[in-house]
């Protein structure tokens, strides 16, 4: 099946991004035609500081492949390397009622918390579905917060078939049922961010031994003192199972049967030795990527996407009437 995702080069990667989108990535590759890309022209619909963003998009590269997005399986490319995505999302755009887009959840979240919102913004979401639909993607691996953009992704594609003809896959989004919404270690009740303010509130990718030991201590935890899973009753601590299965690759029932007679501490602390295994050697190899070979694998993913691309905005083009 040919898979695409992304992730926007902005601010710190945790481990909600991690086992929402990036692990599910990984076991992807296997027998699928999978492209990962950095989606630097989605980042600038927020200002951004340029060096920030330069850094972020190479270390965003970088966590890919830490992480075992493997190069020689899927296709690892920055969304501004290939100009097609920018043309069919303003293409896209053109189909798009403007109800729909000031509908969007995040939409109205992000400008909720700004002063200046650009028109950009606002289009965010016929650039994902440009993202999605150029390469006939069949399938989408995304934490649950990005399934209202694929559900306009794939009504844009049919009203673009039924208008124009036959011309894009209906793609599916597919989300880990357990890590589909990592949640704040500080308020439950709201998902992981990598914009929030509180630095404890999640587990950063990069964050050092010590630190992630001192954040997992100091997440909150639900009253009663029992290791048992139910969002509802106890969100907290059915986070941190959730986060516990994710990084074990385990279900639920195995994590809350192997902690039933544990403390919440001594439950945290297990967590905290599980996340570490994993993270600890992701950074290793995070660390001992060159700038000149992740710069190499960049380039030569945005050929091949590029080659993918141009065909399916070629079928638009002359669909829609430009003389080609
Ligand atoms: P973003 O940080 O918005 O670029 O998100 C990148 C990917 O991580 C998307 O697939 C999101 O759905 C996913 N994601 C972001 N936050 C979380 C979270 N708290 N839990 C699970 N997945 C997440
Ligand atoms: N909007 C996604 C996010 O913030 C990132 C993204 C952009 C994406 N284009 C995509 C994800 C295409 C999946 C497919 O998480």
């Amino acid at each position: 099946m040919r898979v695409f995702s992304g992730l926007q080069p902005s601010g710190n990667v945790h481990i909600g991004n991690y086992l929402g989108a990036i692990k599910q990535w990984v076991g992807l590759q296997r027998g699928n035609d999978a492209l990962y890309c950095i989606v630097d022209v989605h980042a600038i619909t927020i200002p951004q500081d340029p060096k920030e963003l330069r850094r972020a998009t190479l270390e965003t590269a970088k966590t890919y492949l830490a992480a075992g997005v493997d190069p020689q399986k899927s296709t690892i490319f920055i969304q501004s390397h290939v100009p097609a995505h920018a043309e069919l999302g303003w293409i896209l755009s053109t189909l798009t009622p403007l109800g729909e887009l000031e509908r969007m959840t995040q939409f109205k979240e992000k400008r909720s918390k700004r002063d200046a919102v650009y028109a950009g913004l606002l289009n965010y979401p016929t650039l994902m579905a440009a993202d999605i639909l150029l390469y006939q993607t069949e399938l989408v691996p995304v934490g649950d917060d990005q399934l209202q953009h694929i559900e306009l992704t794939r009504s844009l594609a049919e009203r673009f078939n039924n208008r124009f003809g036959k011309t894009f896959i209906i793609p599916q989004a597919r989300v880990n049922k357990t890590t589909a919404r990592i949640m704040s270690l500080a308020h439950p009740g709201d998902k992981m961010s990598k914009s929030d303010p509180n630095d404890k509130t999640r587990i950063n990718l990069l964050d050092p031994e010590d630190v992630i030991r001192a954040k997992i201590k100091s997440a909150v935890t639900d009253s009663g003192n029992e290791i048992v899973y139910g969002p509802t009753a106890k969100p907290a601590i059915s986070n941190l199972i959730n986060i516990f299965a994710g990084v074990m690759g385990k279900p639920v029932e195995w994590i809350t049967r192997e902690s039933k007679e544990l403390t919440y501490s001594e439950f945290k602390n297990n967590l905290a030795d599980a996340v570490v295994q994993e993270l600890i050697p992701f950074q290793q190899r995070f660390n001992d990527l060159k700038e000149k070979d992740v710069l190499s694998v960049l380039q030569a993913g945005a050929q091949k996407a590029a080659e993918l691309a141009s065909s399916t905005l070629k079928d638009v083009k002359k669909k829609i009437g430009f003389v080609l």
